[in-house]
């Protein structure tokens, strides 16, 4: 159990600081944030082209975008063969890219042409999916089925929403009924070639109340029970 500790918060001076300034031509906003927004969650995006040909690929730039209706969010950092056929389809599927599959996940990060299937080039299986035409990962405990809700163009790169149709999970997966992180083992993506492995839990309820804050606050040992809480981001 990690000791998450008191006092975190309060006063004091502030360490000395660096600004970057992201219009400075000598600063790269790129390297600064994909070093500084972590761990990034890796969506391993599977899609088919309008020629029927596959293709499988890892985006970090991934996130829950709306709870009601469930929205997923992930950025095409130029135009690459996944928003082509996103585009193309208006589907794709999101494989939880974990840490027992971390070669694979790599591997089909590689710069492969357009008509060759990530998926078989790495060796991995691929399974049909429920409610979309395109197939998931068979090995991958989780995968959310999506149709096409919008593409947003934001200057080099563009944010594709998916409504989820469907999470399918591993049973072996679920404990109690819900999805286990100790099961998941999910990879995270950090800045530069570095890699998150599954990160160490501890539970922390949230506070209820002004009272429940700061120097009031019961020590952060939440019971093991306790559930992140749903749809408001926490
Ligand atoms: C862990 C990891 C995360 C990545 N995240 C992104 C991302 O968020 N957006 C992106 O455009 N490319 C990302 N890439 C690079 C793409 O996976 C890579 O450009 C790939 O070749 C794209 O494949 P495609 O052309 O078949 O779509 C990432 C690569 C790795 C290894």
């Amino acid at each position: 159990m990690t000791d998450v500790g008191a006092g975190v918060g309060a006063g004091g001076a502030e360490p000395a600081r660096v600004d970057f300034r992201c219009d400075d031509p000598e600063v790269d906003p790129y390297r600064l944030l994909t070093a500084t927004v972590v761990p990034r969650p890796i969506a391993w995006v599977g899609t088919v082209g309008a020629d029927g040909a596959g293709n499988l690929a890892p985006h970090s730039f991934y996130s829950v975008a709306c709870a009601k209706p469930p929205i997923v969010s992930f950025t095409s950092v130029g135009h690459k063969d996944t928003l082509r056929n996103v585009r193309a389809t208006g589907e794709f599927v999101v494989n939880l890219a974990t840490a027992d599959l971390v070669r694979a996940v790599n591997d089909t990060s590689a710069p492969f042409d357009p008509e060759v299937d990530e998926a078989g080039a790495t060796g991995l299986t691929l399974v049909p999916s429920t409610t979309v035409s395109v197939p998931r990962v068979a090995r991958s405990p989780v995968a959310l089925e999506c149709t096409l809700h919008s593409l947003h163009e934001l200057g080099d790169s563009v944010l594709v929403l998916g409504d989820v149709r469907l999470v399918s999970v591993h049973a072996s997966a679920l404990v109690d009924g819900h999805p286990s992180m100790a099961a998941l083992r999910p990879l995270s993506r950090l800045g530069s070639d570095e890699w998150g492995w599954p990160p160490e839990v501890f539970h922390l309820s949230r506070p209820r109340s002004a009272e429940d804050t700061g120097t009031h606050a019961p020590r952060p040992t939440a019971p093991a029970s306790a559930r992140p809480d749903e749809e408001d981001g926490s």
